[in-house]
């Protein structure tokens, strides 16, 4: 759910005046709280009353599960985190204790920091953060209920600052990076963990409340004094692209800042490295096919100095098998070619038929969402037939060299797969509700749009 996801927008300019999402509707917090009080001890400092007046809450009573059932019937006067108390809140001490641990298991990633020399300067980045209570608070939370995520975070956080570092940055732009990087998703904290943890295609409804945690985030961590100005907004833009593609406001690369772009692509290598790569045993050196895909996503520069981590870090691709043994590999690769044409025919239509209606701000960001994946597949050379003349050559006998090169095409279909995959969420959603056109348009638009998921399911088989 990480993943460089291109999208519907959110809301546009949501961070003008919106309502607090903590305190206008019940706040998912209070069962991630619950859950955390089971290993931590997490303790009401004051009464706790609902938006009415009416107390929910005494003082200095635990939050458990039933404790928690009744919060999350109400909305609260106050910010439920500003009312409650965590035992054993993390300290620096514990940071530098979670860092060497991650390190250490993540032996790819603990090589790349020894290539780059870039122990000492973690080290003084740990020992050096200022963290304001809550957030504190609120990351003790996040490693006790969302482990997974905790762990993301410090990867997200560890190449946020080794990316700012290899540009020359100043040293508070590579600290902000750095806390940025640590702190992105603390927004899905305010989520709950239902929808984060449904297995599957997740409706339009999941998607508009899971991509409600940039805007959570930044309206959590606004107004502290200890966090630098940057941060909060590099929270907001952690999902934002500079083809426009992303959210919540569709930005584009004039209007977004360096630092949340440095966080999207550290959050972008997280999905990759933490998510699927873990399943295959792939490691770091691993994503450049993804880089290579994804040059313009989030600054030129940021995908130099990244490209460049990689090739410094020591690390070398990683052959992987067949699950089901070598021989299946071609046909598969041919199989998705096919299935690949299919799909631009499809996005090319669709792309089409939008040219020519008023659309309105979401319609024609599906367009350029649409235009972004075209053009990857074209320039990648991903659906050409010259492609498929030299995958059918390959003959039985597949050792290491034609392993990575088969490989390394097939990352980068999976990364395209995903892209049309989230080009077509993103209509979809549009289609669904905002698409103002008349019916026989609607039903032409629909007709692509079964091809295009069809097409999408047998890319998706392996
Ligand atoms: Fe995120």
């Amino acid at each position: 759910m990480d993943h460089l996801a291109p999208n519907n927008t959110l809301s546009e300019g949501s961070d003008h005046g919106m309502a607090d999402l903590r305190t206008s509707q019940p706040d998912p917090y209070a069962g991630h709280l619950a859950k955390a009080n089971d290993d931590g001890g997490v303790i009401s400092t004051e009464d706790i009353f609902d938006g009415r007046g009416q107390l929910l809450i005494r003082r200095h009573s635990a939050i458990d599960a039933r404790c928690a059932q009744r919060l999350l019937q109400h909305r609260l006067q106050r910010p439920l985190e500003d009312q409650v108390q965590v035992k054993n809140v993390l300290t620096n001490a514990d940071f530098l204790v979670e860092y060497s641990h991650f390190l250490q298991s993540h032996r790819d990633i603990f090589s790349a920091q020894r290539h780059l020399r870039f122990t000492r300067e973690l080290e003084q980045l740990i020992g050096g953060m200022r963290l304001p209570s809550v957030v504190a608070q609120k990351m003790t939370v996040m490693k006790l209920c969302l482990p997974e995520q905790f762990q993301k975070a410090l990867f997200s956080s560890w190449l946020a600052a080794l990316i700012a570092r290899e540009m020359s940055l100043d040293k508070e732009d590579i600290y902000a990076a750095f806390i940025a990087g640590l702190i992105h998703d603390i927004g899905f904290l305010h989520i709950s963990s239902e929808i984060l943890n449904k297995k599957g295609e997740a409706s339009v409804s999941d998607w508009r409340a899971i991509q409600s945690h940039v805007v959570i985030g930044q309206m959590v961590l606004k107004g502290y004094p200890e966090l630098p100005d940057s941060v909060a907004r590099s929270v907001l833009e952690h999902h934002e692209r500079c083809d426009g593609t992303g959210y919540p406001a569709a930005r584009d690369e004039n209007n977004l800042s360096i630092i949340g772009q440095i966080v999207a692509m550290s959050d972008a290598l997280q999905a990759l490295r933490m998510g699927v790569f873990a399943k295959t045993g792939r490691n770091l050196r691993d994503v450049l096919p993804f880089l290579r895909l994804n040059s313009n996503t989030h600054f030129y520069g940021i995908y130099r100095v990244t490209v460049d981590i990689i090739r410094k870090s020591g690390l070398e691709p990683t052959p992987v098998a067949h699950p089901q043994g070598n021989s299946q590999y071609v046909p598969l690769l041919v199989r998705r070619i096919d299935y690949l044409k299919q799909a631009v025919n499809s996005m090319k239509q669709i792309a089409k038929v939008l040219g020519e209606i008023e659309g309105g701000p979401k319609g024609r960001v599906s367009i350029r969402t649409f235009d972004q994946v075209l053009n990857g597949i074209i320039t990648s050379g991903m659906a050409r037939d010259e492609l498929l003349g030299w995958i059918e050559l390959i003959d039985d006998n597949i050792d290491d060299s034609v392993l990575l090169e088969i490989n390394e095409i097939e990352l980068m279909q999976n990364e395209l797969i995903w892209q049309i995959g989230s080009a077509q969420r993103t209509f979809s959603a549009f289609l669904e509700r905002e698409c103002n056109v008349d019916s026989q348009m609607q039903a032409t638009l629909r007709m692509h749009n079964d091809q295009l998921r069809e097409s999408l399911e047998k890319l998706r088989q392996r």
